[in-house]
């Protein structure tokens, strides 16, 4: 056996577990030691993600493929600066606030960085940092929010399959069928392996 190769994505897209400080929500916010979190661990989540030649996107055969794949019909940009975006101080609050879709929330980090964060199945908040050529899907259903980091600067490929529906319900939205779908599609399931191997 060779030496594991590195995943090549592990260079745009890394996850932690969140420590509980309430400072500044743009700062990496590590526990002390540090917990990271792997992609695989993301990926029981539902979070997935690749990487892409970000100064290549118009012409990238891998992310045309992608869309194909999964029919990301839709596409545009969103820059996230004082200067780009309309309502800039609101929209960044809202972008905080815990909430989920009833779709999927697919972003390629093309330029800059920025923090997702995501829920685990104990409801413990896991920061995913996403920088350029760094793309992720974020499930339906799955609790999550968005803070620009201490760069203050991404700009977004937004994907979406057909018209575009980018409403947030902020928590708690428990009712709704994508978030009980999310939950029998991946928590449930976990804890079903989980007990299994106890049983074993
Ligand atoms: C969104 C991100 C901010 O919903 O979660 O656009
Ligand atoms: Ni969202």
């Amino acid at each position: 056996m060779g030496v594991p190769e590195k995943d090549p994505r592990e260079e745009v897209v890394q996850a932690w577990y969140m420590d509980d400080s309430d400072d500044d929500q743009r700062l990496p916010h590590h526990r002390e030691p540090k917990e990271f979190v792997s992609l695989d661990q993301l990926t029981e989540l539902g979070v997935l993600s690749w990487r892409l030649d970000a100064d290549n996107y118009e012409t990238d055969e891998e992310l045309k493929k992608i869309r194909e794949d999964r029919g990301y019909s839709y596409m545009d940009f969103c820059e996230v600066c004082p200067e780009k975006l309309p309502n800039y101080e609101e929209k960044i609050k809202n972008f905080f606030e815990e909430h989920l879709h009833t779709d999927e929330e697919i972003r390629y980090c093309v330029a800059g960085s920025g923090y997702f964060d995501v829920r685990d199945h104990n409801d413990k908040w896991i920061r995913v940092w996403v920088k350029k050529g760094g793309m992720i899907v974020l499930p339906a259903g799955i609790y999550h929010r968005f803070t620009l980091d201490t760069e203050n600067y991404i700009k977004a490929m937004r994907l979406f399959v057909g018209d575009p529906i980018w409403t947030p319900f902020n928590r708690p939205h428990d009712h709704l069928p994508a978030r009980k779908e999310y939950i029998k599609a991946f928590v449930e399931k976990e804890v079903g392996d989980h007990a299994v191997d106890a049983a074993a």
